[in-house]
């Protein structure tokens, strides 16, 4: 065994532990040190024993036993933990050492810390990691952004161990500067949450109108999964509905309360598309969907007050079944579409430059939206990097004019059954807004005016130029006629 390790990973939860254990099986010597010391040693005795894996008590000892420069990826909590350990660190490394933030950190955190580290000559990454535990063992997805002189040094170990797409092609590579990599792992989650909410709105169309069994729902998803919508949450939805409770015989999923958690990445999500003015209302939904279904109680006192219609059964299932598959595909690419929308508002903002294409190409594989459907982005982004709109590609174009009437009949259908697919509903408002040539925000403007004196521009007159109508006809100027951007 090598005496000093070609990088160490800190903080030894099971994501940290499966990264260390697959950064080993590609031949790489790793150091390990966990806070509790103890766990240090119970991984090293115990699934990391006689394995290449050097154990360190003290954060001097992990820095000492690396070659250089130094590569430490930190696998530990997002927030103040990350500076703890970071503080740590520092008094043990010298110029040129990496560090490499692997948790699910806030864009902006990274960015601070790209900043505050490249003042100490020391090199920050901070690293998307997609695929959860199975992933971090087998091969994740991994978008690492930051200081651009730490990915030679880097490249070999984060692409060996990463999820290779179909063509053997690693779904690993540099994004960009500062935060762009855990943006681009942020927007991932929101897509995630947008695709997950989208799927559970179909399985619930299927079950309440076509009283479909769970068996017909689990086979009804795999048979999607060999079309358009091929993805791993479309694999795991078949495989989730099958499941039976050993102890009661019940299928697991009639055990689980409808009561959803977020950790938050999807509410950043929502957070930076509202702060970038870019309307990615289908990952907003999916967010809020999870804070209603979280209102439990409440839901239950509505639902003995507040009336809805009788939930009909649908006259052709296999046809409304269909219906229902293009109305997923369909609201899948408006959702995706808003997603690459704000990653565009996003690189332009913070001067990021991102490679939308090769984006698409990491979550190729290992990550929780990967699917076959991201090679059609790729190629969308090939055809035309400037690309403003996903939903503008010719093939996307073609597959909406197909599958937008599918999308309405759905939506339609829930609306007249007293179902909620908040995600259905607004990618199709998405989408036809988006192709709107008049929208009624005039009548916004109009009011605005009224109101506040916030002017308007005008469809006779240059852009930029605003004006006041005197509504009131008082003669009175109201309290404020600042010129307003958004
Ligand atoms: C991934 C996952 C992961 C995320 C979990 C929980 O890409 O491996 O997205 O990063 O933390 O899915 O996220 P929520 O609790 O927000 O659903």
């Amino acid at each position: 065994m090598k005496n000093r390790a070609d990088i160490a990973v800190a903080g030894l939860a099971v994501m940290g532990e499966n990264l260390v254990l697959n950064m080993e099986s590609k031949g790489f010597t790793v150091a390990v040190y966990n806070r509790t010391n103890a766990r240090t040693e119970a991984f090293a005795g115990g699934r990391g024993k006689g394995r290449n894996i050097l154990p360190a008590s003290t954060v001097e000892e992990l820095c000492d036993s690396l070659e250089r420069p130094r590569r430490i990826m930190l696998m530990v909590k997002a927030g103040p933990p990350v500076d703890e350990l970071i503080g740590k660190l520092l008094p043990h490394l010298e110029p040129g050492d990496i560090i490499i933030d692997g948790g699910n950190s806030f864009f902006k955190d990274t960015m601070r810390r790209a900043a505050e580290l490249q003042k100490k000559e020391i090199l920050f990454v901070g690293a998307g990691v997609s695929g959860g535990e199975e992933g971090a063992l087998h091969g994740p997805s991994l978008m690492p952004g930051g200081d651009i002189r730490a990915w030679e040094h880097i490249r070999d170990i984060f692409r060996a161990i990463s999820a290779k797409a179909p063509d053997g092609t690693p779904c690993c590579d540099w994004v960009g500067p500062d935060g762009s990599g855990h943006f681009v792992k942020m927007l991932h989650n929101g897509i995630e949450y947008s695709d997950m909410q989208m799927i559970s709105e179909a399985w619930e169309l299927l079950r309440r109108l076509c009283r479909f069994t769970p068996e017909t729902l689990a086979a009804l998803f795999e048979n999607w999964n060999r079309g358009e919508l091929e993805s791993y949450l479309i694999e795991i939805t078949s495989e989730i509905l099958r499941r039976k409770d050993p102890e009661t015989g019940a299928y697991v999923l009639d055990l689980i309360l409808d009561s959803a958690g977020q950790k938050g990445t999807g509410k950043w999500t929502a957070e930076c598309a509202l702060d970038l003015g870019m309307p990615a209302a289908t990952i907003a939904e999916a967010v809020f969907a999870r804070c209603l279904s979280a209102l439990r109680e409440e839901r239950l006192r509505a639902a003995e007050i507040l009336p809805g219609p009788p939930v009909p059964k649908a006259q052709d299932e296999t046809a409304f079944a269909e219906s229902v598959r293009q109305a997923l595909y369909a609201a899948k690419i408006c959702a995706y579409a808003q997603g690459f929308q704000l990653l565009r508002a996003a690189s332009q903002e913070f001067n990021w430059n991102l490679n939308y294409g090769d984006i698409a190409l990491m979550w190729r594989g290992g990550c929780i939206i990967r699917a076959k459907f991201l090679d059609d982005i790729k190629r969308a982004f090939s055809a035309d990097g400037n690309l403003a709109n996903l939903m503008l590609d010719p093939f996307f174009a073609g597959a909406l004019a197909k599958a937008q009437e599918s999308l309405r009949k759905v939506v339609a259908a829930a609306a007249m059954s007293g179902i909620a697919v908040p995600a259905f509903s607004s990618a199709l408002a998405y989408y036809d807004a988006s192709r709107s040539k008049r929208l009624p925000a005039n009548l916004i403007q109009a009011m605005r005016d009224c109101f506040g004196a916030h002017t308007y521009e005008r469809i006779d007159r240059p852009r930029g130029e605003f004006f006041h109508t005197d509504w009131t006809g008082s003669g009175n100027v109201s309290a404020t006629s600042t010129n307003y951007n958004r």
